[in-house]
């Protein structure tokens, strides 16, 4: 009898993955910079997965993904989408704002939390802030913050049995919160990990009747780890498993690097899943201009058991995915091309992004005057810490893609200066500007066309020369710019008549990636789009940007291995 029930356990067990055929997925599930993923499913929602990503200093911030069948994914809101939100700090620090966030949902609220680091000069310490709303696909659905005073960074929200919610920081600081004031109760230390250093991003889950820790370990780099401990009170003790660390591709040769900072969760079919950031750099770890992105990667967890999760890679095989089926809402669905015309009437389109918080009067679309055209103006400076910078971008999401734009700029004053940059941060870009130069020999200003990089990130060597090309005299309207990644390591700026032929283009040049890679935006990804300055000159001559175009081309998956966009 028992010899039966054993066979038909292990018949059972062998015939339940075969009744859903794998399948293969792609990695990175949401490319472009997207870092410190916290994921949930909420069956409420129509069977909806939700994650949310850091943003540093990106406004609006902390967006909200949304996905059926964890492939595509739809931008359903930002949590952090007004500046009323934002604490009143005027951090300019480079890898400041908006740490990672944990997103929950409980009794049919869903909980955004997150902490704000500032970069000192300001009187009161960094808050952590607390967000909920009851639609996720509703910007202005979002709450204000409740702020509380955590630890440390990377704030975790878990709900005992008995319904008392606590918030867990890096280190494994552990203490009850009052959701409502945000009040932390005594604080207690569950664990320090595996030794590693920076255990950070904790996550409680409670499985079986234990208290799960996951944390991140060995810092956001090529060392990242994700390790596990247990306890039967959520309070202590943990004890580490024997196995960690439980996901990692530290020490290896993988294309993807980096990979830690995971949540787990699981479908309606009881399948687990992890999602965690990861870098396409290979182990070399120098050329990755879209910084941390996010994976998935399925996971089995048995009961009364750590969960065994697979090791990251570009082309997995894993349980069959969900049925997919269109998510609601009405934000971007990702990998879509921006055709954006900016017709009258028109918002700004909602995958563009700011760097901190933009002064809204220097950027109009349809300008009286000037239909079909998105207006920016001036900020004094791109480059240094002077609020609000004219910059409008949306992430580098593709290995290989193309960026193009119509600039329509007339400046007057010597050194204004419009254009199209790839930009990393406020100190490490890459510009194609139209600018005002003194024409030497000539006595007299002209507009030229400039290829300028500013930091150097990872090249490892001087940055080169700014390139100055004059503007044939024969273009006569707005100029078209065009950034492309022809393969992983290089940009090339070209420029031309608006609607001319290949024929007519300048080609300022290409320029490395690594400069957008590392340095000072060890946390951040590449942006791609339009700049307007004054470089620190009095000029206040806007620019008309018409025709934004980004396609994504092909995204690079291994070592060699390019598959198209998706
Ligand atoms: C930020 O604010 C502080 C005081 O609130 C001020 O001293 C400092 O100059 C400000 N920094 C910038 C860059 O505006
Ligand atoms: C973590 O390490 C610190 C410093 O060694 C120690 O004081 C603390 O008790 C440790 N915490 C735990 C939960 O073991
Ligand atoms: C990763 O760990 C190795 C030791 O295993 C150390 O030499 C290296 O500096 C670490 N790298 C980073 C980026 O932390
Ligand atoms: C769990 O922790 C609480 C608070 O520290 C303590 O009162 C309780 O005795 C603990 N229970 C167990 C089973 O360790
Ligand atoms: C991928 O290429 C890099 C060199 O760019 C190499 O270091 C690494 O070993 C390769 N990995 C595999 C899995 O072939
Ligand atoms: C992914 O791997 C599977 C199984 O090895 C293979 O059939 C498929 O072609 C691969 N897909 C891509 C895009 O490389
Ligand atoms: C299907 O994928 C899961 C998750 O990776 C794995 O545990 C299982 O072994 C796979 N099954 C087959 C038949 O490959
Ligand atoms: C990548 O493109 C740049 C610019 O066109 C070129 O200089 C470089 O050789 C290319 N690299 C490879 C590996 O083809
Ligand atoms: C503008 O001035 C600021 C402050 O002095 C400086 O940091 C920045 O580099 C300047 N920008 C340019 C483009 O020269």
């Amino acid at each position: 009898m028992l010899r039966l029930l054993v066979y038909l356990l292990g018949a059972m067990a062998t015939a339940l993955p075969a009744a859903a055929a794998n399948k293969t997925h792609l990695n990175p599930t949401v490319p472009g910079w997207h870092s410190d993923p916290s994921c949930i499913f909420v069956p409420e929602w129509d069977d909806t997965f939700f994650c949310a990503t850091s943003t540093f200093l990106v406004t609006p911030a902390m967006p909200i993904h949304a996905s059926k069948d964890l492939v595509n994914w739809r931008l359903a809101s930002h949590a952090l989408n007004r500046q009323t939100q934002w604490p009143h700090y005027n951090t300019t620090g480079q890898n400041d704002g908006i740490f990672a966030v944990t997103l929950r949902f409980h009794e049919g609220v869903f909980y955004a939390i997150t902490f704000f680091v500032s970069d000192g000069s300001n009187p009161l310490p960094s808050p952590g802030l607390l967000f909920r709303t009851t639609d996720p696909f509703d910007n202005a659905a979002w709450s204000d913050p409740v702020l509380f005073q955590p630890p440390n960074i990377d704030p975790d929200l878990f709900w005992d049995d008995d319904g008392v919610p606590y918030m867990t920081a890096a280190e494994s600081i552990i203490s009850t919160i009052d959701l409502e004031t945000g009040a932390l109760g005594p604080a207690t230390q569950l664990w320090n990990g595996t030794g590693e250093r920076n255990p950070e991003g904790p996550h409680i889950y409670k499985k079986d009747g234990w208290y799960y820790l996951l944390i991140a370990e060995g810092g956001t780099e090529v060392n990242h780890t994700v390790t596990m401990a247990r306890s039967r009170n959520v309070t202590g003790t943990y004890i580490g498993f024997e196995g960690n660390p439980v996901l990692t591709n530290k020490h290896t040769d993988e294309y993807f690097q980096t990979v830690g900072h995971a949540d787990i969760f699981h479908d309606a079919a009881g399948n687990w899943w992890v999602s965690a950031l990861a870098t396409r750099s290979g182990p070399e770890w120098i050329n990755y201009p879209m910084g941390r992105e996010m994976v998935i990667t399925p996971a089995t967890w048995a009961e009364g058991e750590f969960p065994v999760i697979s090791p990251v890679r570009g082309n997995e095989s894993a349980w069959a995915l969900p049925v997919s089926k269109d998510v609601k809402g009405t934000g971007p669905i990702y990998g879509t091309p921006d055709v954006f015309d900016f017709a009258p009437g028109s918002a700004i389109p909602s995958n563009l992004l700011f760097w901190r918080w933009p002064d809204v009067n220097s950027f109009t679309v349809s300008a009286p005057g000037h239909p079909n055209t998105l207006r920016i103006r001036p900020s004094p400076d791109i480059s240094s810490g002077i609020d609000p910078i004219s910059l409008i971008a949306r992430l580098q999401t593709d290995t290989l893609f193309e960026f193009s734009m119509d600039v329509d700029f007339t400046p007057t004053d010597l050194n204004e200066e419009a254009g199209a940059t790839v930009f990393l941060t406020q100190v490490q870009h890459l510009d194609l500007g139209i600018v005002m130069l003194s024409d030497s020999g000539k006595g007299h200003a002209t507009r030229q066309l400039r290829l300028r990089t500013d930091g150097g990130g990872n090249l490892g060597t001087a940055p080169p020369p700014p390139v100055i090309h004059s503007i044939p005299t024969s273009w006569r309207g707005p100029i078209t710019l065009t950034i492309r990644a022809n393969n992983d390591t290089h940009y090339t700026f070209s420029a031309g008549p608006q609607g001319g032929s290949a024929h007519d283009d300048v080609v300022l040049g290409s320029l490395p990636a690594t400069i957008v890679s590392g340095g000072t935006g060890p946390f951040t990804g590449a942006l791609v789009g339009a700049y307007a300055t004054a470089n620190n000159g009095t000029g206040t001559t806007p620019a008309y940007i018409s025709r934004w175009r980004y396609t994504g081309i092909a995204q690079q998956i291994d070592n060699n291995t390019f598959v198209p966009s998706w």
